[in-house]
């Protein structure tokens, strides 16, 4: 265990999760010791983001995430459990002990200084005179000046340059290995894994050199060459550039798709540029730029896979309550090209006359019909409804239902009667879901990752209600005649399992001390077990009985529908039925 249970406890007294949070979020609704606010992890407008003083827990009956103060700075400020612990620790100014520090901390560290080494060594061999391959691609793209903002180095065409240079410095083969840097070859010798490349460190907000991203000098596969993930790197969590981007006083972040466009973009003056790296637009990145900016320009390429992947990034950013526009560009194939023949003034043309987001879906809709037969104007119509019909303001909805009633050439009035009879449907849609929801409190609780999926739902709600009983009143129950065996959910097993061990041993069960044992899911669906406060503890007792009987119950419903199933087998089999 990395950090000491009473070391996590006095974090956790010392961060009050309401004072955390509220630094997020405001916390407008009380209702007992539930404080409500809108969710920071998925766009709403009425709040369902609770947090609870008593149980120091939060969760949001919206999205279904919910944890500790230490989960909620792992997923608000996107870091690792460790880095979590060290961030409530300096805002609470506490020591974190040396000694029970987490073990990856020295390798994390060693391996961004590795990364910066290497970030040194490729930005010497760019600017030196063996470099000049490298000088003259970049001369050739017209980015010359902005190798040094950006820390462009030049990976030479040798298989060990990189690996000699490190080893030198004191660097192991595991770590270079590690970083991503090296591989092993046949042989069993390491060699450079980026080899005659241009190569872009990426660099995280707080500065560091977590990876790198290389793209070869011709027309060679594969075109970019970027790090695998480390420990030090998630591409998936990262965005190219935001380290330069966040800086930018634009008012809004220009996502693009190369490194190249990114480059050339900053140069030409668009200093909010970013780009995600081998990777389409991911939930994270999302987040991630939600905390920098309110407005996103989407500035991907001009071909059909860049429309779709403009298509699939405004879906992904649209929870996120932010301003989407998207450039489109005409006559080249990339921001980059289109800057290189036009000049940066006629870009900013283009984004000054960039639509937003429902513009661009209603235009991406009419393509898709054939405007000039009945049957295309019906689907565009149809189509068109619904994309109208799920934008929150009347008069948006007013301004674009004109434009999209005079492309399917109908009245403004007929296609308004479409748009409140999809909105009609909706609504209901809403309102039987919302139902069902309330009616079967227990399919809510049902875990969003599907390894976490239950078998027998009747038996999970009575395998939560013990352990919300058990981490509610640990002082009221001794040993539980149950087993983790006895749980039909794993998952809810290997909880009641380590609760239970815990109280055996006189330990705490908080949410805290259990956050080192288990990943986010786990705690997620712990938290949200322990929400429930409908039984207080006079009535423990009696319902810890009812609990076990009604798993035992099951249980033997289960192992008689075997014994059915296994007579009905011996049936046929003596009788020759099937046979
Ligand atoms: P230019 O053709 O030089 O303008 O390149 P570009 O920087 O504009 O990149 P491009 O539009 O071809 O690709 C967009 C992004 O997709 C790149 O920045 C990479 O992140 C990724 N990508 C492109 N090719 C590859 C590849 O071969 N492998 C991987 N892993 N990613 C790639
Ligand atoms: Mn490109």
């Amino acid at each position: 265990m990395p950090f000491s249970e009473d070391f996590l406890e006095e974090l956790s007294r010392r961060n009050d999760i309401v004072d955390v949070v509220s630094g997020y979020v405001p916390l407008t609704k009380r209702s007992g010791a539930n404080m409500f606010g809108l969710c920071p992890f998925h766009g709403e407008k009425t709040p369902s983001f609770s947090v609870n003083a008593d149980k120091q827990i939060y969760h949001c009956f919206g999205c279904g995430k919910g944890g500790s103060v230490i989960n909620f700075i792992m997923e608000i400020e996107n870091l690792s459990f460790p880095d979590a612990v060290q961030f409530l620790a300096r805002r609470a100014g506490m020591e974190v002990p040396e000694d029970t520090q987490d073990v990856n901390r020295g390798r994390r560290t060693r391996m961004l200084d590795l990364n910066r080494e290497a970030a040194r060594f490729f930005h010497a061999r760019l600017m030196e005179d063996a470099g000049r391959a490298g000088q003259a691609y970049v001369d050739r793209r017209g980015i010359r000046s902005m190798v040094k903002p950006f820390g462009m180095g030049f990976a030479p065409d040798s298989w060990q340059s990189l690996t000699d240079a490190m080893t030198a410095k004191g660097y192991t083969r595991q770590e270079l290995v590690d970083a991503g840097l090296c591989r092993v070859g046949k042989s069993g010798g390491l060699y450079d894994y980026f080899r005659n490349r241009l190569m872009f460190p990426v660099i995280d907000v707080r500065g560091n050199v977590i990876g790198f991203s290389g793209r070869i000098l011709d027309d060679g596969e594969p075109k970019y060459l970027n790090s695998p993930d480390t420990l030090v790197y998630s591409k998936s969590h990262s965005l190219f550039a935001l380290n330069l981007a966040k800086k930018s006083k634009s008012g809004y972040i220009l996502l693009a798709e190369g490194n190249i466009d990114v480059v050339s973009l900053h140069q030409a003056g668009f200093d909010s540029a970013v780009a995600s790296l081998g990777t389409s637009l991911t939930a994270d990145q999302a987040r991630l730029l939600a905390r920098y900016t309110s407005q996103v320009i989407i500035a991907y390429d001009n071909d059909a896979a860049g429309q779709k992947a403009a298509q699939r990034a405004i879906g992904i950013l649209q929870p996120l309550d932010l301003r989407i526009n998207v450039v489109k560009i005409p006559g080249a194939k990339d921001p980059d090209e289109f800057i290189q023949a036009n000049g940066p003034q006629a870009f900013r043309n283009l984004i000054e006359r960039s639509g937003n987001q429902v513009e661009y879906r209603l235009e991406q809709t009419a393509a898709e019909y054939a405007l000039d037969t009945d049957a295309g104007r019906v689907g565009y119509l149809r189509a068109a409804a619904k994309l109208i019909a799920s934008l929150p303001g009347s008069v948006e909805r007013e301004i674009y239902g004109l434009r999209a009633a005079e492309k399917a050439g109908v009245s403004p009035e007929a296609f308004k009667l479409e748009v409140e009879r999809v909105r009609k449907q909706n609504a209901a849609a809403a309102r039987k879901q919302r139902d069902r929801e309330a009616s079967a409190p227990l399919r809510a609780v049902q875990p969003q990752s599907r390894e976490l999926r239950f078998e027998n739902v009747r038996s999970a709600v009575a395998e939560e209600g013990v352990l919300n009983l058990l981490c509610r009143f640990p002082e009221q129950f001794g040993a539980v005649p149950l087993t983790a065996a006895d749980f039909t959910s794993p998952v809810l097993g290997g909880l009641y399992e380590a609760v239970t061990e815990r109280l055996r041993q006189g330990r705490s069960v908080s949410l805290a001390a259990l956050g080192q044992q288990f990943g986010p899911d786990e705690l997620t669906l712990l938290a949200k077990i322990l929400q429930h406060d409908e039984i207080s503890a006079p009535a423990a007792q009696q319902a810890m009985g009812d609990y076990i009987n009604k798993i035992r119950a099951e249980r033997d419903r289960a192992t008689r529908g075997q014994d059915l199933r296994g007579y009905a087998e011996k049936l046929k089999q003596t009788k020759g039925y099937g046979s």
